[in-house]
């Protein structure tokens, strides 16, 4: 089977071309480069630059392809409070694009990046598909929005979709600039025997899983795609780590220790983000694999192998 996967360039996108590859499956690859980097898509994918929104790009890209991927989007939550035109320009227009695209070429399964920013502040957790969406920020509303054109696709023009509510994974690859993620910023300054700085007093809770186990989702998901038609799921570990923890466990593997500087809290950040994983795990019978620790380990033994180039 053939697939376009877009974002391939990014952080998960790129992890996610490996995975498929490995399985067999031939791998397209769409990536403006806006964010992402060349090096990380593997040379067994074919690379094509440019955007998901630009029909000549897609025109080639979705060529054989029976099932898309859709990793590609801007995903800054501050950069989308200071430009919403730009985020929802690109999140849910040029992912239009690409839709219609699809829809032309009689290509209908797509599996979608969603995020657990859909949600907002969460009234009780761990949080379930059911709760209220309530997003805080325009890059949540982009992902609430194309769920809801999603659905409207499959209700209007039977395109299978299935969208995958991401808690927040870490892993390999992960280079976003600038880096607003936890684990991958934790890493780096004990590496360079840096400070680290922990907004608030570093008791809040979050759900970290591993990007491997993340991937398999997307495997699950687009082997059932037709059964569901429309679905929404969690993905997280469904159990939570503190900032505490998370940075005492970082000491602990790399051997390393660095001054901890807790700066005020940030406005909007949820004390405990924990998912509820039933649906996903009845569903498409995926659960997390990888133990935190471990995923830990493998992700620090990539910014090793960075710093040492
Ligand atoms: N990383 C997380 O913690 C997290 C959590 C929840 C949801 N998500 C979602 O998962 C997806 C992947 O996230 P990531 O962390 O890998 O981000 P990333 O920024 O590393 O990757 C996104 C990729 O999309 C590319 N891109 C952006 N706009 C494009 C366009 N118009 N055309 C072609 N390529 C374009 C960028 O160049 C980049 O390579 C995103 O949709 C994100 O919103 C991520």
């Amino acid at each position: 089977m053939k697939i376009l996967v877009t974002g391939g360039a990014g952080f998960i996108g790129s992890n996610a071309v490996n995975f498929f590859l490995e399985k067999g499956f031939e791998v397209n690859v769409v990536d403006d480069l806006s964010r992402g980097f060349k090096e990380l898509v593997n040379q067994k994918a074919e690379f094509f630059e440019g955007s998901f929104g630009d029909k000549k790009v897609l025109d080639k890209a979705l060529k054989g392809v029976e099932a898309v991927i859709h990793f590609g989007a801007f995903a800054l939550v501050e950069e989308s409070v200071e430009n919403p035109q730009k985020y929802f320009k690109n999140n849910v227009i040029n992912s239009v694009v690409l839709l219609e695209e699809m829809r032309k070429k009689g290509i209908n399964k797509m599996v979608f990046s969603s995020s657990c920013s859909v949600y907002g502040e969460p009234e009780k957790v761990p949080i379930t598909e059911s709760h209220l969406l309530n997003p805080v920020s325009p890059y949540g509303e982009t992902k609430k929005a194309f769920e809801k054109i999603l659905e409207l696709y499959f209700h209007s023009f039977k395109m299978n979709s299935i969208c995958l509510r991401y808690f927040n994974p870490f892993g390999p690859n992960e280079l976003h600039k600038p880096e607003t993620h936890a684990i991958p910023n934790f890493i780096k300054a004990v590496l360079r025997k840096e400070k680290i700085s922990v907004f608030g007093d570093g008791n809040q809770i979050r759900d970290f899983f591993f990007v491997e186990d993340l991937i398999k989702a997307h495997f699950l998901a687009l082997e059932k795609i037709d059964e569901f038609g429309f679905e929404v799921f969690n993905v997280g570990s469904g159990s939570g780590h503190s900032v505490n923890e998370t940075i005492n466990a970082v000491f602990e593997l790399t051997g390393k220790k660095t001054e901890i500087q807790f700066l005020p809290e940030r406005k909007g950040d949820p004390k405990k983000l924990i998912a509820d994983t039933k649906k996903i795990q009845e569903n498409l019978g995926w659960k997390p694999e990888t133990e935190f620790k471990q995923g830990l380990k493998k992700t620090i033994g990539f910014f090793e192998n960075l710093s040492k180039d």
